[in-house]
């Protein structure tokens, strides 16, 4: 018999629903994913991601940023050890609402990653969906990527893009947006696990992974209407 490969330990960080967490468990069920999920930490413990990741027997911790108010050392020093007894080696940031330090994202440098509703550099922070509206962009998505001291910055690993629709609201686009999370992020967080992310310059470069072909383009150019008379 020939022992499984090692899989990266992985701990996934949430703040509230953690549907993005739960496509990380799904994927990470199949032995041949290249990481396992050993911890579901989440800053609030009104999370309700933490029942799923225990349906599932994932371990799960809370430490309370409300406990630590301003004392956000002292709140990272307490994620830190439960990531630590958990033996991970990566973080999956999925859904986690909290600002992180620049200690605490240089530790993890290259090892962190996030997922975002926009397609970065456009729209960083919050409601992404709104703001994608109000500006009448045609096209919209997620991103997945490295954690720097930035919010919302950092080398990006992978986008998905998906068309703004004319009778769209914030809930239709946004769940339009969440199905294509769902899909990017166990995929990139494979690809980190699997050691095939490389940095060049502040930029990644993902080791052997396919570029999409064709484009996406909307509104569809139509034919040009010939005018009457
Ligand atoms: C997602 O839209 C994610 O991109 C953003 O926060 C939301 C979390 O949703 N960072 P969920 O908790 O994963 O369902």
């Amino acid at each position: 018999m020939t022992a499984a490969p090692r899989r990266a330990r992985v701990a996934v960080l949430i703040s509230g629903r953690g549907s993005n967490m739960a496509a990380l468990l799904a994927a990470a069920a199949d032995p041949g994913y290249p990481a396992e999920i050993a911890l579901v930490l989440s800053n609030r413990a009104d999370a309700a991601g933490l029942a799923h990741a225990a349906t599932q027997g994932v371990p799960t911790a809370v430490v309370e940023s409300r406990a630590f108010r301003s004392d956000r050392a002292g709140f990272e020093a307490a994620m830190q050890a439960e990531i630590t007894r958990a033996g991970a080696t990566i973080i999956a940031l999925a859904g986690f609402m909290r600002v992180l330090t620049e200690g605490f994202t240089a530790r993890w440098e290259g090892r962190m990653i996030n997922i975002h509703p926009s397609l970065l550099p456009a729209f960083p922070g919050l409601d992404t969906h709104a703001r994608a509206l109000a500006a009448g962009v045609r096209l919209h998505g997620c991103t997945v990527h490295l954690v720097s001291a930035g919010v919302d910055e950092g080398p990006i690993l992978a986008q998905a893009a998906v068309p703004v629709l004319p009778d769209d609201t914030e809930a239709s686009l946004a769940a339009r947006v969440l199905a294509e999370e769902h899909r990017l992020f166990p995929a990139a967080l494979a690809w980190l696990a699997a050691g095939r992310v490389a940095l060049a310059g502040g930029v990644a470069r993902v080791d052997g992974a396919e570029a999409a072909g064709g484009s996406l383009v909307n509104p569809l150019p139509s034919a040009p209407r010939l005018s009457k008379g």
